[in-house]
């Protein structure tokens, strides 16, 4: 057993893994691929998606984690020993490392825009010109390269210390910090002219608009949002202490994950309709929208800062745990190996990042299969390798793991009623398999022949 790390407190567990669950993907990744894929009718699947086969993964990858106490790949072997299962503990990590190759990018352009506007370089300017000060600045190869590098190495220094030390403090004050901030900004973007045409947009759905890739997106964001599919969470559990009741946890990291989500789409879409803008514009959505909404409050700027700095903090809590799952598997508790190796893995993860960060400048017109080189990362990682991670996961947990063994996990630090317990399980074994293999078929167009 991994001795030397262990969350400090119950509390110190739920933040790091809402910390890993609430990211890009709640605030950044959600409002784009709702605006691409019709608003309310995404909204909806995707709510159905986390909350029927979400949860019950996250608490199965919770059952894995701390029931071993080990890493991604001898949690496997320890549950299935002399079988290829930690094949699943081999892809997550394959998964975080594409994952956080590209998600970095993104952390990159949050880092670009705390320097322009403490610059004061958005002082005053209209939403066209938000529009293009943004494309300028992804398009830039050095500035977008030196944003990821700077975001990468953020990461790189608190996972080389050790997650544990590093973050559960601050996560104290700057998730409470984050929501406030929302608030404030979603009172601005309600109070807009037409900001219910956002509203509709987001809340009414509209199911003629939905198709197979839509569904197949609610799916993957499901999963991205709450981390699932990757291991990840399996890894953050196995430093959990026995006393900690998963049930609760699981629920309060999906209910947190909701909240940003819906947080994140009050107060980008009627700020978009009140604007003129597209709610299909892609990435770049949130980084169009929310300046010019700030720029409509007392004190705009100073309140984008703060909002920049504690969502480049949310976004920073995610990418430490897709290191974390690869540096915990090399160093095996090894202080020194997980410095080295934090370093190691980071470095090659940023020269990884840097076709991703081309791609919306000079290598703009790569393609791989019709999509940018970083729309191709994105959908290879959301939308295909965490359902599969997933889709294992849900296999692995009823097939390989005692429903005794699961049924006392579940019951350490409080109760976790028979008949929930029973509904998980049910969900797990059948409701998520079946899911996720139909929604990967429907995408193949198996249905239609
Ligand atoms: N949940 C993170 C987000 O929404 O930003 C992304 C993520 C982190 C996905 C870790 C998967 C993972 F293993």
């Amino acid at each position: 057993m991994n001795q030397s790390e262990q969350w400090s407190s119950r509390i110190g567990f739920i933040l790091a893994s809402a910390g890993s669950a609430i990211g890009l993907g709640a605030i950044w990744k959600f409002p784009y691929v709702a605006g691409i894929s019709g608003g309310g009718a995404f909204f909806f699947i995707f709510l159905l998606f986390t909350l029927i086969l979400g949860l019950p993964l996250l608490l199965a990858e919770f059952a894995i984690g701390r029931s071993t106490q080990k890493d991604a790949i001898e949690s496997y072997k320890a549950i299935a020993p002399n079988t290829k299962w930690h094949f699943v503990g081999y892809l997550g990590l394959v998964t975080s490392f594409i994952l956080l190759s590209f998600y970095s990018v993104i952390g990159g352009w949050i880092i670009a825009y705390i320097f322009r506007t403490i610059t004061g370089q958005l002082n005053g300017i209209s939403a066209e010109q938000y529009g293009i000060v943004f494309a300028e600045t992804i398009s830039n190869p050095g500035i977008s390269i030196s944003v990821h590098f700077l975001f990468m190495l953020l990461t790189v220094v608190v996972v080389a210390k050790g997650v544990q030390n590093g973050i559960e403090k601050a996560n104290y004050i700057m998730m409470p910090a984050l929501f406030i901030i929302f608030i404030l900004l979603i009172i601005r973007s309600l109070t807009l002219s037409h900001a219910s045409e956002g509203i509709s947009f987001l809340f009414f759905p509209d199911f003629s608009k939905l198709n197979s890739e839509a569904v197949l997106a609610a799916l993957g964001q499901s999963f991205f949002t709450l981390s699932v599919g990757a291991s990840t969470m399996v890894t953050y559990s196995s430093y959990v202490k026995k006393s900690e009741n998963l049930p609760r946890s699981a629920l309060s990291i999906v209910m947190m994950n909701i909240f940003v989500v819906v947080l994140a789409g009050l107060a980008i879409f009627p700020a978009v309709f009140s604007f003129g803008l597209q709610p299909d514009a892609g990435p770049v959505l949130l980084f169009q929208v929310l300046p010019n909404v700030f720029s409509h409050m007392p004190f705009g700027i100073l309140f984008f800062l703060a909002f920049l700095v504690l969502f480049l903090f949310a976004a920073l809590t995610s990418s430490f745990s897709m290191l974390e799952i690869i540096v915990a598997v090399i160093s095996k508790g090894d202080k020194s190996l997980r410095k080295k190796w934090s370093w190691i893995i980071g470095f090659i993860i940023f020269l990884m990042g840097i076709p991703s960060a081309l791609s919306y400048g000079p290598w703009s017109d790569i393609t791989i299969l019709g999509k940018s080189i970083f729309d191709a990362a994105d959908f290879l990682v959301s939308n295909m390798l965490l359902p599969l991670g997933a889709l294992l996961i849900a296999i692995f947990v009823p097939y390989k793991m005692k429903k005794s063994v699961l049924m006392e996990e579940m019951q350490h630090g409080g109760g976790f009623a028979k008949g929930l317990f029973n509904m998980w399980y049910f969900a797990l074994k059948y409701i998520a398999p079946i899911a996720i293999i139909f929604v990967l078929l429907d995408v193949l167009g198996v249905w239609d022949l």
